[in-house]
């Protein structure tokens, strides 16, 4: 095979053709094609097994390590495409043309200043919550921005992606400490300017998607400079949406190499069935809730150790080990243990996460220009082959997408309590394309639980309960 001229097209392509000659890429049996309701299938805990709904958004195939977006396979879109493209092919179900990727591109930049959002931002104690509490507040602020482009489309000509000016009500201060650009304007206010009516729906529809997918990137940047005491920076209009996060976090502009790999991370983490995120999403947008709102419980849902963020412990358990020398003893130690390897297993992936198969080698290519990431991914590497020799073949346990993502964005420059809020950033274009997919033919959530409580118990007045009589 000839080498792609691109270094990183070229590392990602023998990522792919590494993993399609060790697995075979077909779709299972049962899992895919057109569903007849009722469908009956054997149901675990946690609805393992469980078939919630028809979905043309994307596919994976545990048992081969094979992850497909709207039929695209996730190799040929890490090596080939940009967010922006992948985001519209997930949201629209096409590839777009390439008239329709500039204006897909314009209208994300268009929406990455949240003036109002990051207004009010500050005024919340975003130093002492997480980034992911942050992240959720923020993104329920972002619902003013539209709320004001829904009253601005009833209303024409009504100027309402302004900022207030009475200063008592302005949180932060307007001159740039040593920025590149500063996030606030100050404009006098319209003469009399009528007052933004309340939102006008819940928000289904194409705008409210790109403001959301544009606008989570913004208010990650800010929510980190928040935390850190420097002001937010308004997104550089010159930059996709890869390299603005990086700028928005680290306020330099990154270079071509980091905006690429940073992007190529994002295509990985934009969709991945039915996880608990994308569920937690559809269940509130099933009850024609505010779209805002499911985007929020999707970033609530992510925040769990359980589901983002094991990427922040692989760090640190490497950073524990130390040595490739010490990583046979320490896995010995922790099999003893019965303890759970962060970065490996899955609950699907009972194969190579695909994904890692990608941020692998972008992790080395890092590794060789970052001093203080070269040990860490020694002991990384000497890991994965030691889990994948003892409990890959047996327990289908392999690195997953986490495993070498944190090694990505602490290369970057990435703080790591951001790992999960990018991780989010990049979801939502699954959480939302799913949600629009489902509302198409909406059908409240709503499953069972088995009951297995006690029925007829006499109601005993307060004041005659004796203590110690509660049941466990
Ligand atoms: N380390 C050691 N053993 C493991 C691991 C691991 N990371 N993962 C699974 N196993 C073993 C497990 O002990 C079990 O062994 P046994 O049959 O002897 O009981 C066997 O493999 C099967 O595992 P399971 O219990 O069926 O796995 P699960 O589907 O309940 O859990 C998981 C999936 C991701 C929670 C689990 O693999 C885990 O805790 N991994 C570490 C945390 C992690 O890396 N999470 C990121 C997941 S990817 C990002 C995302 O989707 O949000």
């Amino acid at each position: 095979m000839a080498r792609h001229k691109d270094p990183i097209t070229a590392l990602v392509l023998e990522a792919a053709a590494r993993a399609r000659r060790e697995t075979a890429n077909e779709p299972e049996p049962g899992v895919t094609g057109q569903l007849a309701w009722p469908v009956q299938c054997t149901v675990g805990p946690g609805l393992e097994g469980a078939i919630a709904c028809e979905s043309k958004v994307g596919y994976v195939n545990g048992s081969r390590g094979w992850l497909v977006y709207r039929g695209y396979d996730i190799f040929d879109l890490a090596a080939h495409s940009t967010f922006e493209e992948t985001a519209f092919l997930l949201l629209h179900g096409h590839l777009p043309t390439h008239a329709e990727l500039e204006t897909y591109g314009d209208r994300l930049q268009q929406r990455r200043r949240l003036p109002k959002t990051l207004r009010l931002l500050p005024s919340f104690p975003i130093e002492e919550l997480t980034a992911m509490a942050a992240l959720r507040i923020g993104v329920n602020l972002m619902r003013l921005n539209q709320s004001s482009h829904d009253s601005e489309r009833q209303r024409p000509g009504v100027v309402v992606e302004r900022i207030g000016t009475d200063e008592d009500s302005i949180p932060m201060e307007t001159l740039p400490r040593g920025q590149a650009r500063a996030v606030y304007e100050f404009r006098p206010p319209p003469p009399a300017a009528p007052r933004a009516k309340p939102a006008l729906s819940s928000g289904y529809d194409w705008e409210a998607c790109d403001r959301l997918l544009a606008g989570t990137a913004t208010v990650a940047g800010a929510v980190h400079r928040i935390r850190t005491g420097l002001l937010p920076l308004e997104p550089d209009p010159a930059l996709g949406h890869a390299a603005n996060l990086l700028y928005m976090i680290s306020g330099t502009r990154p270079s071509e190499q980091a905006a690429r790999i940073l992007d190529i991370a994002l295509i990985l983490h934009a969709d991945h069935g039915m996880n608990a995120s994308t569920f937690a999403a559809m269940v509130v947008a099933s009850t024609l809730a505010d779209i805002y709102f499911a985007v929020g419980a999707g970033v609530g849902a992510l925040s769990g150790p359980l589901h983002g963020g094991a990427n922040e412990q692989v760090l640190a358990i490497l950073a524990e080990i130390g040595s490739p020398r010490f990583v046979r003893p320490w896995v010995r130690d922790m099999r003893a243990r019965k303890g759970r390897i962060m970065g490996f297993g899955h609950r699907v992936y009972k194969a190579y996460d695909p994904r890692a198969r990608v941020l692998q080698p972008l992790t080395e290519i890092l590794a060789r220009d970052h001093r203080a990431i070269r040990p860490l991914y020694a002991v990384a590497q000497a890991l994965e082959r030691e889990v994948v020799a003892t409990l890959g073949h047996d327990k289908g346990v392999f690195p997953n997408v986490d495993f070498y993502s944190g090694l990505v964005y602490r290369a970057l420059g990435v703080p790591d309590d951001l790992f999960t809020v990018l991780f989010a950033v990049s979801r939502v274009a699954g959480w939302t394309a799913r949600i629009m997919e489902y509302l198409q033919h909406n059908r409240i959530f709503r499953p069972r639980a088995v009951y297995s409580g006690d029925f007829g118990l006499p109601y005993v007045p307060v004041a005659q309960r004796a203590a110690g009589t509660a049941p466990a």
